[in-house]
């Protein structure tokens, strides 16, 4: 089968060197984030202070509208961040707790730092309901979680996709029921943005976080913030800093806020990080998220079918359109046999209580899948013993 996709592994130098499926944790280098660094060093003695003014102040909003594409975000609604937790902090801010709608509804599935950082809210006042998966620690029953957003809550923090079992949760259902009652939505789209379409704008998401450090191949401390529009004027986050001034540069000591997405800013950005996340922004938008979650469709249920074929339980939702870019393979064992894939340079992950998770990106092939799960068959303790025959 020839894919087209495969043109773009000599940008990723990594790929070559190790078969690597961790894309949903540490998407691969490419190889434009050399350059990058070096011209951020470049600026950095060469222009000294004058480099804020060539670009550096404006790079918290270069970066968010070259990730907005991606979100389906119009540009000048996307920041960037330090991290998701902390992008989160400034979302939790903007509610004040202490009143009567003071509920936080999310599952079970969300990633734990946010999780944390919510449950920190009650401390304000705020009810937090958890609502559990349906005992598969997989999915979410839909009409469970709706019926959970009601007239006393005030955000629903959730995850597009889960990161522990790549469960996709209907971003669209959950804004209408949430908007119906009066809360409003933070999509965390960190397991989603740069392998599958994002419609925050057609979804009428309030806000959606997420990164840039996973599928979208930009390295660490590139996380981002959208907010809606509407919001960029009538919020008042509470975690702020002078960033988030009309004026930052008049240092005044009481702030007047920005009437832009520059109002969910906090303190100095940090370029290097932002700059390095230019090139793996340039190139998932130039392949586009449909043809990305097309052939990551197809990579996942490569997955899923050979394993089956070995009897490994797969503990990833089966149907593709309730699937992300991960699987996550469960045999007997799972931890030490995540250790020896990566002795051997088969790049994976292992999470408690899911499994080993594979994630093949756009720069993946079939024969790679097949070749860690192969390898898991094989160091799995109870062998299942059945050949995947042929080349399915
Ligand atoms: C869905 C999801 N949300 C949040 C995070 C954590 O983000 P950060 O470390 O930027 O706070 C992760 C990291 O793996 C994640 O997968």
């Amino acid at each position: 089968m020839s894919d087209p996709l495969l043109a773009w592994r000599n940008q990723f130098p990594i790929v070559d060197r190790t078969t690597y499926l961790i894309s949903n944790s540490l998407g691969a280098m490419p190889e434009g984030a050399s350059e990058a660094l070096a011209e951020y060093a470049e600026m950095w003695d060469t222009s000294g202070i004058k480099a804020w003014e060539k670009g550096w102040w404006d790079i918290v909003t270069e970066i968010g509208d070259l990730a907005a594409p991606l979100l389906g975000a119009p540009p000048g609604t996307v920041v960037m961040q330090p991290s998701v937790t902390v992008a989160s902090a400034i979302v939790r801010s903007c509610f004040d707790w202490a009143g009567h709608r003071n509920r936080i509804v999310h599952t079970e599935l969300e990633f734990p730092s946010v999780m944390y950082l919510y449950a920190g809210a009650q401390a304000e006042g705020a009810e937090v309901v958890v609502v559990p998966t349906r005992g598969d620690g997989i999915t979410v029953d839909l009409d469970q979680l709706l019926d959970a957003i009601d007239e006393r809550t005030a955000l629903v923090p959730i995850s597009h996709v889960a990161f522990k079992s790549a469960f996709i949760q209907d971003a669209a259902a959950i804004c209408e029921k949430a908007h119906r009652v009066g809360a409003r939505v933070c999509l965390d789209v960190y397991q989603s943005a740069g392998v599958m379409p994002i419609e925050v704008e057609a979804w009428n998401a309030d806000f959606a976080v997420g990164g840039c450090l996973k599928w979208l191949c930009g390295g660490p401390g590139n996380a981002f913030l959208y907010a809606r529009r509407d919001l960029q004027e009538r919020l008042e986050p509470q975690v702020t800093g002078w960033m988030a001034a009309d004026e930052p540069f008049a240092f005044e000591p009481e702030l007047t806020r920005a009437d832009s997405v520059h109002r969910f800013l906090t303190g100095t950005p940090a370029v290097p990080a932002h700059m390095v996340a230019r090139p793996g922004l340039e190139i998932v938008n130039r392949i586009g998220p449909a043809a990305i979650r097309e052939k990551s469709v197809a990579l996942t249920e490569r997955i899923i079918e050979r394993a089956d074929r070995y009897g490994i339980d797969v503990a990833t939702p089966r149907e593709a359109e309730r699937r992300g870019g991960t699987v996550t393979l469960a045999p007997p064992d799972s931890e030490s046999i995540a250790r020896q894939l990566l002795d051997e340079d088969i790049l994976i992950d292992h999470r408690p209580g899911a499994g080993i998770r594979l994630a093949p990106h756009f720069y993946n092939s079939l024969d790679e899948c097949d070749r860690a799960v192969d390898r898991i068959a094989e160091l799995a303790p109870a062998p299942v013993g059945v050949s995947p025959g042929g080349d399915a």
